[in-house]
Protein backbone atom coordinates (compact mmCIF):
# COMPACT_ATOMS: atom_id res chain seq x y z
CA UNK A 1 0.00 0.00 0.00
CA UNK A 2 1.01 3.81 -0.28
CA UNK A 3 1.10 5.01 2.86
CA UNK A 4 1.78 8.71 4.10
CA UNK A 5 2.58 9.79 8.08
CA UNK A 6 1.82 13.35 8.45
CA UNK A 7 4.21 14.49 11.49
CA UNK A 8 6.53 12.12 9.76
CA UNK A 9 9.98 13.89 11.07
CA UNK A 10 8.23 13.40 14.60
CA UNK A 11 9.32 10.58 17.07
CA UNK A 12 5.74 9.11 16.61
CA UNK A 13 6.21 9.59 13.48
CA UNK A 14 9.59 8.85 12.31
CA UNK A 15 9.29 5.44 13.86
CA UNK A 16 5.82 4.43 12.26
CA UNK A 17 7.51 5.43 8.78
CA UNK A 18 10.45 3.49 8.73
CA UNK A 19 8.74 0.46 10.14
CA UNK A 20 5.70 0.43 7.96
CA UNK A 21 8.59 1.16 5.23
CA UNK A 22 9.78 -2.15 6.20
CA UNK A 23 7.22 -4.20 5.60
CA UNK A 24 7.25 -3.25 2.12
CA UNK A 25 4.64 -0.16 1.70
CA UNK A 26 5.59 2.84 0.17
CA UNK A 27 6.03 5.67 2.86
CA UNK A 28 5.86 9.52 2.32
CA UNK A 29 7.24 10.85 5.51
CA UNK A 30 5.65 13.96 5.82
CA UNK A 31 6.91 16.97 7.63
CA UNK A 32 7.09 21.41 7.58
CA UNK A 33 10.19 21.35 8.51
CA UNK A 34 12.91 21.46 5.34
CA UNK A 35 16.12 21.06 7.08
CA UNK A 36 14.30 17.84 9.00
CA UNK A 37 13.00 16.82 5.77
CA UNK A 38 16.02 16.78 4.15
CA UNK A 39 17.89 15.11 6.70
CA UNK A 40 15.90 12.05 6.77
CA UNK A 41 16.52 12.22 2.95
CA UNK A 42 19.89 11.82 3.53
CA UNK A 43 19.20 8.82 6.03
CA UNK A 44 20.13 10.90 9.22
CA UNK A 45 17.49 9.67 11.77
CA UNK A 46 17.24 13.20 13.87
CA UNK A 47 16.11 11.51 16.71
CA UNK A 48 17.83 8.83 18.38
CA UNK A 49 16.09 5.56 18.98
CA UNK A 50 17.63 1.98 18.48
CA UNK A 51 17.64 0.75 14.89
CA UNK A 52 16.37 3.83 13.52
CA UNK A 53 18.73 4.91 11.09
CA UNK A 54 19.54 1.26 9.83
CA UNK A 55 15.78 0.83 9.43
CA UNK A 56 15.87 4.40 7.81
CA UNK A 57 18.70 3.56 5.53
CA UNK A 58 17.00 0.56 4.98
CA UNK A 59 14.08 2.05 3.35
CA UNK A 60 15.16 4.86 1.62
CA UNK A 61 18.10 2.44 -0.14
CA UNK A 62 14.94 0.23 -1.30
CA UNK A 63 12.69 3.49 -1.89
CA UNK A 64 10.20 2.83 -0.24
CA UNK A 65 10.73 6.04 1.94
CA UNK A 66 10.13 9.90 1.09
CA UNK A 67 10.20 12.54 3.52
CA UNK A 68 8.04 15.79 2.08
CA UNK A 69 6.59 18.87 2.79
CA UNK A 70 4.22 18.32 0.57
CA UNK A 71 1.29 16.95 2.59
CA UNK A 72 -1.23 17.73 -0.28
CA UNK A 73 0.83 15.42 -3.00
CA UNK A 74 1.75 12.93 -0.30
CA UNK A 75 -2.33 12.33 0.24
CA UNK A 76 -3.46 12.33 -2.69
CA UNK A 77 -0.66 9.36 -3.62
CA UNK A 78 -1.11 7.58 -0.49
CA UNK A 79 -3.96 4.77 0.20
CA UNK A 80 -3.88 5.69 4.04
CA UNK A 81 -2.56 8.68 6.14
CA UNK A 82 -1.48 8.51 9.30
CA UNK A 83 -1.97 11.67 11.55
CA UNK A 84 1.12 11.75 14.51
CA UNK A 85 1.64 14.72 15.15
CA UNK A 86 1.99 16.44 18.75
CA UNK A 87 -0.75 16.92 21.01
CA UNK A 88 1.37 19.21 23.85
CA UNK A 89 -0.82 20.69 27.29
CA UNK A 90 -1.95 23.41 27.85
CA UNK A 91 -1.62 25.80 30.36
CA UNK A 92 -5.21 24.07 31.87
CA UNK A 93 -4.12 20.74 31.37
CA UNK A 94 -5.98 20.00 28.19
CA UNK A 95 -4.70 19.10 25.04
CA UNK A 96 -3.47 21.39 22.67
CA UNK A 97 -5.34 20.50 19.39
CA UNK A 98 -3.20 23.06 17.03
CA UNK A 99 -1.49 20.38 15.33
CA UNK A 100 -4.25 17.83 15.09
CA UNK A 101 -6.60 20.74 13.65
CA UNK A 102 -4.05 22.11 10.88
CA UNK A 103 -3.32 18.91 9.86
CA UNK A 104 -6.85 17.89 9.21
CA UNK A 105 -7.58 21.09 7.16
CA UNK A 106 -4.66 19.82 5.09
CA UNK A 107 -5.91 16.18 4.57
CA UNK A 108 -9.69 17.74 3.51
CA UNK A 109 -8.31 19.76 1.70
CA UNK A 110 -6.10 16.81 -0.44
CA UNK A 111 -9.17 14.98 -0.38
CA UNK A 112 -11.14 17.41 -2.11
CA UNK A 113 -8.87 17.08 -4.44
CA UNK A 114 -8.13 13.56 -5.01
CA UNK A 115 -10.02 10.65 -6.84
CA UNK A 116 -10.67 7.48 -4.96
CA UNK A 117 -11.07 6.59 -1.04
CA UNK A 118 -8.86 7.26 1.62
CA UNK A 119 -8.74 6.67 5.05
CA UNK A 120 -7.27 8.81 7.57
CA UNK A 121 -6.07 7.38 10.82
CA UNK A 122 -5.19 9.01 14.10
CA UNK A 123 -2.48 7.87 15.94
CA UNK A 124 -1.89 11.09 17.68
CA UNK A 125 -2.57 10.78 21.09
CA UNK A 126 -6.64 12.80 21.36
CA UNK A 127 -8.57 12.57 24.38
CA UNK A 128 -11.84 10.08 23.49
CA UNK A 129 -14.33 12.17 21.56
CA UNK A 130 -11.52 14.48 19.76
CA UNK A 131 -11.72 12.35 16.41
CA UNK A 132 -15.34 12.23 15.90
CA UNK A 133 -16.45 15.03 17.16
CA UNK A 134 -13.12 17.86 15.97
CA UNK A 135 -11.79 15.87 13.23
CA UNK A 136 -13.99 14.35 11.32
CA UNK A 137 -16.26 17.77 10.73
CA UNK A 138 -13.12 19.31 9.33
CA UNK A 139 -12.10 16.69 7.63
CA UNK A 140 -15.95 17.12 5.86
CA UNK A 141 -16.07 20.26 5.72
CA UNK A 142 -12.77 20.87 3.81
CA UNK A 143 -12.80 18.24 1.53
CA UNK A 144 -16.22 18.59 0.62
CA UNK A 145 -16.90 14.96 1.13
CA UNK A 146 -18.92 12.76 3.63
CA UNK A 147 -16.95 9.94 5.63
CA UNK A 148 -17.78 6.66 5.95
CA UNK A 149 -18.99 7.03 2.46
CA UNK A 150 -16.20 9.27 0.21
CA UNK A 151 -13.69 8.49 2.79
CA UNK A 152 -12.85 6.33 6.03
CA UNK A 153 -11.30 7.36 9.17
CA UNK A 154 -9.63 5.43 12.18
CA UNK A 155 -7.69 5.43 15.31
CA UNK A 156 -4.92 3.52 16.18
CA UNK A 157 -3.31 5.05 19.12
CA UNK A 158 0.55 4.34 19.41
CA UNK A 159 2.22 1.74 22.58
CA UNK A 160 5.99 2.64 21.84
CA UNK A 161 8.13 3.23 24.53
CA UNK A 162 11.30 5.55 24.29
CA UNK A 163 14.41 3.93 23.89
CA UNK A 164 12.89 0.76 22.71
CA UNK A 165 10.13 2.33 19.90
CA UNK A 166 11.23 0.66 16.92
CA UNK A 167 11.06 -3.31 18.64
CA UNK A 168 7.46 -1.89 20.57
CA UNK A 169 6.31 -1.19 16.92
CA UNK A 170 7.63 -4.02 14.92
CA UNK A 171 7.02 -6.83 17.70
CA UNK A 172 3.66 -5.41 19.06
CA UNK A 173 3.12 -8.95 21.50
CA UNK A 174 2.75 -7.32 24.64
CA UNK A 175 0.88 -4.54 23.86
CA UNK A 176 -1.55 -5.37 20.84
CA UNK A 177 -2.77 -3.36 18.21
CA UNK A 178 -6.13 -1.33 18.89
CA UNK A 179 -7.94 0.30 15.63
CA UNK A 180 -10.83 2.33 15.76
CA UNK A 181 -12.84 2.68 13.11
CA UNK A 182 -16.07 4.57 11.66
CA UNK A 183 -17.26 1.76 9.77
CA UNK A 184 -15.83 -1.80 8.43
CA UNK A 185 -14.70 -0.36 4.84
CA UNK A 186 -12.22 1.98 7.12
CA UNK A 187 -10.53 -1.18 9.52
CA UNK A 188 -10.37 -3.39 6.18
CA UNK A 189 -7.26 -1.28 5.09
CA UNK A 190 -6.15 -0.96 8.76
CA UNK A 191 -6.64 -4.35 9.05
CA UNK A 192 -4.86 -5.83 5.89
CA UNK A 193 -1.35 -3.35 7.04
CA UNK A 194 -1.26 -4.97 10.60
CA UNK A 195 -1.54 -8.19 9.79
CA UNK A 196 2.31 -8.34 8.99
CA UNK A 197 2.63 -7.97 12.09
CA UNK A 198 2.67 -10.54 15.49
CA UNK A 199 -0.07 -8.96 17.57
CA UNK A 200 -3.43 -9.27 18.95
CA UNK A 201 -5.44 -7.21 17.30
CA UNK A 202 -8.77 -5.35 18.82
CA UNK A 203 -11.02 -3.58 16.79
CA UNK A 204 -13.56 -0.99 18.66
CA UNK A 205 -15.09 2.54 18.28
CA UNK A 206 -13.02 5.57 17.19
CA UNK A 207 -14.04 6.90 21.16
CA UNK A 208 -13.11 3.65 22.54
CA UNK A 209 -9.93 3.16 20.69
CA UNK A 210 -8.53 6.65 22.14
CA UNK A 211 -10.07 6.12 25.60
CA UNK A 212 -7.78 2.74 25.59
CA UNK A 213 -4.59 4.53 25.39
CA UNK A 214 -5.68 7.15 28.32
CA UNK A 215 -6.54 4.73 30.72
CA UNK A 216 -3.38 2.64 29.98
CA UNK A 217 -1.17 5.51 30.63
CA UNK A 218 -3.14 6.81 33.18
CA UNK A 219 -3.31 2.97 34.58
CA UNK A 220 1.07 2.00 34.58
CA UNK A 221 0.66 5.81 35.86
CA UNK A 222 -1.04 5.39 38.90
CA UNK A 223 0.74 2.00 39.52
CA UNK A 224 4.22 3.97 39.88
CA UNK A 225 2.61 6.41 42.14
CA UNK A 226 1.43 3.87 43.95
CA UNK A 227 4.65 1.74 44.25
CA UNK A 228 6.16 5.82 45.45
CA UNK A 229 3.69 6.27 47.82
CA UNK A 230 4.21 2.62 49.44
CA UNK A 231 8.09 3.62 49.46
CA UNK A 232 7.61 6.60 51.14
CA UNK A 233 5.77 4.52 54.28
CA UNK A 234 8.57 1.84 53.86
CA UNK A 235 11.13 4.33 54.65
CA UNK A 236 9.43 5.56 57.60
CA UNK A 237 8.61 2.61 59.45
CA UNK A 238 11.89 1.29 58.39
CA UNK A 239 11.36 -1.22 56.19
CA UNK A 240 13.37 -2.11 52.77
CA UNK A 241 10.61 -1.47 50.09
CA UNK A 242 12.53 -3.55 47.44
CA UNK A 243 12.03 -6.37 50.38
CA UNK A 244 8.14 -5.86 50.53
CA UNK A 245 7.66 -5.56 46.25
CA UNK A 246 9.43 -8.77 46.62
CA UNK A 247 6.92 -9.70 48.46
CA UNK A 248 3.63 -7.93 46.73
CA UNK A 249 4.65 -9.81 43.24
CA UNK A 250 4.39 -13.23 44.88
CA UNK A 251 0.82 -12.75 44.35
CA UNK A 252 -0.01 -13.67 40.64
CA UNK A 253 -2.65 -10.93 40.53
CA UNK A 254 -0.21 -8.75 41.37
CA UNK A 255 2.79 -10.44 40.00
CA UNK A 256 6.37 -9.15 38.13
CA UNK A 257 7.00 -7.07 35.21
CA UNK A 258 4.84 -4.17 36.81
CA UNK A 259 5.53 -0.89 36.92
CA UNK A 260 6.41 -0.85 40.61
CA UNK A 261 9.77 0.66 40.52
CA UNK A 262 9.43 3.52 43.56
CA UNK A 263 11.98 6.62 43.09
CA UNK A 264 12.33 10.12 41.83
CA UNK A 265 8.58 10.00 40.01
CA UNK A 266 7.58 9.41 36.17
CA UNK A 267 8.17 11.90 33.41
CA UNK A 268 8.66 11.98 29.68
CA UNK A 269 6.51 13.24 27.13
CA UNK A 270 3.44 10.94 27.66
CA UNK A 271 2.31 9.78 31.39
CA UNK A 272 2.40 13.35 32.81
CA UNK A 273 0.82 14.33 30.11
CA UNK A 274 -1.72 11.77 29.19
CA UNK A 275 -2.71 11.51 33.11
CA UNK A 276 -3.16 15.83 33.05
CA UNK A 277 -5.51 15.35 30.08
CA UNK A 278 -7.59 12.96 31.18
CA UNK A 279 -8.14 14.99 34.26
CA UNK A 280 -9.52 17.85 32.35
CA UNK A 281 -11.62 15.61 30.44
CA UNK A 282 -13.09 13.73 33.54
CA UNK A 283 -13.78 17.50 35.10
CA UNK A 284 -15.14 18.45 32.21
CA UNK A 285 -17.08 15.68 31.94
CA UNK A 286 -18.29 15.98 35.78
CA UNK A 287 -16.59 13.14 37.14
CA UNK A 288 -14.17 14.07 39.98
CA UNK A 289 -10.73 11.99 38.50
CA UNK A 290 -9.73 11.28 42.63
CA UNK A 291 -7.37 8.36 41.59
CA UNK A 292 -6.01 10.35 38.51
CA UNK A 293 -5.37 13.72 40.57
CA UNK A 294 -3.52 11.71 43.58
CA UNK A 295 -1.38 10.14 41.23
CA UNK A 296 -0.33 13.53 39.74
CA UNK A 297 0.12 14.30 43.29
CA UNK A 298 2.81 12.05 44.27
CA UNK A 299 4.67 12.24 41.16
CA UNK A 300 4.79 16.07 41.55
CA UNK A 301 6.40 15.69 45.52
CA UNK A 302 8.58 12.54 44.54
CA UNK A 303 12.05 13.90 43.10
CA UNK A 304 12.02 16.17 46.26
CA UNK A 305 11.88 12.86 48.46
CA UNK A 306 15.87 12.78 47.17
CA UNK A 307 16.65 16.17 48.20
CA UNK A 308 14.84 15.90 51.41
CA UNK A 309 17.14 12.02 51.95
CA UNK A 310 20.07 14.82 50.71
CA UNK A 311 19.65 17.05 53.60
CA UNK A 312 19.16 14.61 56.06
CA UNK A 313 22.78 13.44 55.63
CA UNK A 314 24.49 16.43 54.77
CA UNK A 315 22.38 19.24 56.86
CA UNK A 316 22.40 22.52 55.12
CA UNK A 317 23.09 22.54 51.63
CA UNK A 318 24.34 26.22 50.88
CA UNK A 319 27.83 25.86 49.56
CA UNK A 320 28.10 21.80 48.78
CA UNK A 321 29.05 20.19 45.69
CA UNK A 322 26.26 17.81 45.00
CA UNK A 323 26.50 15.97 41.50
CA UNK A 324 23.23 14.60 39.73
CA UNK A 325 23.78 11.67 37.52
CA UNK A 326 21.47 11.35 34.95
CA UNK A 327 19.25 13.77 33.56
CA UNK A 328 17.14 11.95 31.13
CA UNK A 329 13.53 11.13 32.14
CA UNK A 330 14.61 7.64 31.57
CA UNK A 331 17.38 5.62 30.60
CA UNK A 332 18.08 5.02 26.85
CA UNK A 333 16.97 8.36 25.65
CA UNK A 334 18.37 12.27 25.71
CA UNK A 335 14.57 13.46 26.50
CA UNK A 336 14.46 15.54 29.28
CA UNK A 337 10.93 16.50 29.10
CA UNK A 338 8.85 16.37 32.58
CA UNK A 339 12.32 14.70 33.84
CA UNK A 340 11.96 14.51 37.86
CA UNK A 341 16.17 15.49 37.50
CA UNK A 342 14.71 18.81 36.47
CA UNK A 343 12.68 19.17 39.47
CA UNK A 344 15.91 17.84 41.50
CA UNK A 345 17.98 20.35 40.04
CA UNK A 346 16.27 23.30 40.75
CA UNK A 347 15.46 22.34 44.48
CA UNK A 348 19.14 22.30 44.86
CA UNK A 349 20.31 24.92 43.32
CA UNK A 350 17.31 27.06 45.48
CA UNK A 351 18.96 25.36 48.56
CA UNK A 352 22.13 26.89 47.65
CA UNK A 353 24.07 23.92 46.44
CA UNK A 354 26.64 23.80 43.50
CA UNK A 355 25.36 21.48 41.44
CA UNK A 356 27.05 19.54 38.10
CA UNK A 357 24.98 17.11 36.10
CA UNK A 358 25.98 13.92 33.90
CA UNK A 359 24.19 11.90 31.47
CA UNK A 360 25.78 10.15 28.67
CA UNK A 361 23.32 11.77 26.26
CA UNK A 362 21.36 14.02 27.33
CA UNK A 363 23.73 16.87 28.40
CA UNK A 364 22.31 18.95 25.04
CA UNK A 365 19.15 18.93 26.56
CA UNK A 366 19.98 19.69 29.72
CA UNK A 367 21.94 22.52 28.70
CA UNK A 368 18.74 23.94 26.98
CA UNK A 369 17.09 23.84 30.53
CA UNK A 370 19.29 24.69 32.64
CA UNK A 371 21.86 27.41 30.88
CA UNK A 372 24.89 28.47 32.96
CA UNK A 373 23.02 27.32 36.38
CA UNK A 374 24.92 24.17 36.53
CA UNK A 375 28.43 22.89 35.62
CA UNK A 376 27.91 20.36 32.76
CA UNK A 377 30.53 16.94 33.17
CA UNK A 378 31.13 14.96 30.08
CA UNK A 379 32.23 11.81 32.22
CA UNK A 380 30.92 10.27 35.32
CA UNK A 381 33.95 10.72 36.79
CA UNK A 382 34.49 14.22 36.27
CA UNK A 383 31.23 14.79 37.91
CA UNK A 384 31.99 13.01 41.19
CA UNK A 385 35.20 14.31 41.54
CA UNK A 386 35.35 15.85 44.72
CA UNK A 387 31.36 15.92 45.30
CA UNK A 388 30.26 15.99 49.32
CA UNK A 389 27.28 14.25 47.76
CA UNK A 390 25.58 12.57 44.77
CA UNK A 391 21.95 11.98 43.56
CA UNK A 392 21.08 9.53 41.06
CA UNK A 393 18.22 10.91 39.03
CA UNK A 394 17.93 7.92 36.42
CA UNK A 395 18.94 4.24 36.01
CA UNK A 396 21.27 4.50 33.26
CA UNK A 397 23.78 1.00 33.79
CA UNK A 398 27.10 2.46 34.41
CA UNK A 399 25.58 4.28 37.97
CA UNK A 400 25.46 0.76 39.21
CA UNK A 401 29.35 0.09 39.13
CA UNK A 402 30.49 0.65 42.58
CA UNK A 403 34.12 1.93 41.67
CA UNK A 404 32.84 4.95 39.66
CA UNK A 405 32.24 6.86 43.29
CA UNK A 406 35.62 6.34 44.19
CA UNK A 407 36.83 9.93 43.94
CA UNK A 408 34.05 11.53 45.67
CA UNK A 409 35.15 13.94 48.78
CA UNK A 410 31.98 13.27 50.75
CA UNK A 411 31.05 10.04 49.70
CA UNK A 412 27.23 10.58 50.05
CA UNK A 413 24.80 9.11 47.72
CA UNK A 414 21.25 9.28 47.29
CA UNK A 415 19.86 6.67 45.33
CA UNK A 416 16.70 7.70 43.53
CA UNK A 417 16.37 5.09 41.07
CA UNK A 418 17.52 2.20 43.56
CA UNK A 419 20.56 1.54 40.97
CA UNK A 420 23.17 0.39 43.47
CA UNK A 421 23.55 -2.22 46.26
CA UNK A 422 24.66 -0.79 49.24
CA UNK A 423 26.62 -4.16 49.96
CA UNK A 424 28.94 -3.62 47.25
CA UNK A 425 30.11 -0.27 47.65
CA UNK A 426 33.66 0.17 48.78
CA UNK A 427 34.09 1.35 53.04
CA UNK A 428 33.39 4.59 53.61
CA UNK A 429 30.34 5.43 51.99
CA UNK A 430 27.18 6.72 53.38
CA UNK A 431 24.20 5.14 51.15
CA UNK A 432 20.66 6.54 51.17
CA UNK A 433 17.92 5.80 49.02
CA UNK A 434 14.32 6.37 48.41
CA UNK A 435 12.16 3.06 49.98
CA UNK A 436 15.55 2.24 51.98
CA UNK A 437 14.77 2.16 55.33
CA UNK A 438 17.74 3.92 57.18
CA UNK A 439 20.80 5.61 55.98
CA UNK A 440 23.84 3.22 56.13
CA UNK A 441 27.35 3.42 55.91
CA UNK A 442 29.42 0.83 54.59
C1 LIG B 1 4.94 5.25 28.07
C2 LIG B 1 4.25 3.89 28.03
O1 LIG B 1 5.04 2.92 28.74
C3 LIG B 1 4.05 3.42 26.59
O2 LIG B 1 3.33 2.21 26.57
C4 LIG B 1 3.26 4.50 25.83
O3 LIG B 1 3.09 4.15 24.46
C5 LIG B 1 4.02 5.81 25.89
O4 LIG B 1 4.19 6.18 27.27
C6 LIG B 1 3.23 6.86 25.14
O5 LIG B 1 2.13 7.19 25.58
O6 LIG B 1 3.66 7.26 24.07
P1 LIG B 1 7.49 6.10 27.89
O7 LIG B 1 6.96 7.42 28.36
O8 LIG B 1 8.40 6.03 26.73
O9 LIG B 1 6.26 5.10 27.54
O10 LIG B 1 8.31 5.47 29.10
P2 LIG B 1 8.09 4.39 30.25
O11 LIG B 1 9.09 3.34 30.08
O12 LIG B 1 6.69 3.99 30.38
O13 LIG B 1 8.52 5.25 31.53
C7 LIG B 1 7.85 6.47 31.86
C8 LIG B 1 8.38 7.03 33.16
O14 LIG B 1 7.98 6.21 34.27
C9 LIG B 1 9.91 7.11 33.25
O15 LIG B 1 10.27 8.34 33.85
C10 LIG B 1 10.29 5.94 34.14
O16 LIG B 1 11.48 6.18 34.86
C11 LIG B 1 9.10 5.92 35.08
N1 LIG B 1 8.88 4.59 35.70
C12 LIG B 1 8.55 3.52 34.93
C13 LIG B 1 8.97 4.45 37.08
O17 LIG B 1 9.26 5.44 37.81
N2 LIG B 1 8.71 3.23 37.65
C14 LIG B 1 8.38 2.13 36.90
O18 LIG B 1 8.15 1.05 37.47
C15 LIG B 1 8.31 2.29 35.51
Amino acid sequence: MNLSVIGGTGYVGLTAAVCLASKGHLVFCVGRNEEKVSKINMGIPIIYEENLEKLLNDALEKKKLVATTNLKDAVKESDVSFICVGTQSMEDGSIDLGQVEGASVEIGQALGEKEGYHVVTVKSTVVPGTTEDFVVPILERFSGKKAGVDFGVCVNPEFLREGRAIRDFLFPKDTGIVIGALDERSSSFLLEIFKEFDGEIMETSLRCAEMVKYARNAYLAKDISFANEIANICQKIGVDYLEVRKGMEMDVRIGKGRFLDAGVGFGGSCFPKDVQALVSKSVQSEIKPRMLEATLKVNEEQPFMAVRLTKQVLGALRGKKIAVLGMAFKPGTDDMREAPSVRIVNALLSEGAEVAVYDPIALNSARKIFGDKVIYKKRVAEALNKADACVIATEWKEFAEPSIYNNMRGRVIIDGRRVLDPRKLPQGFIYHAIGFPKAVKT
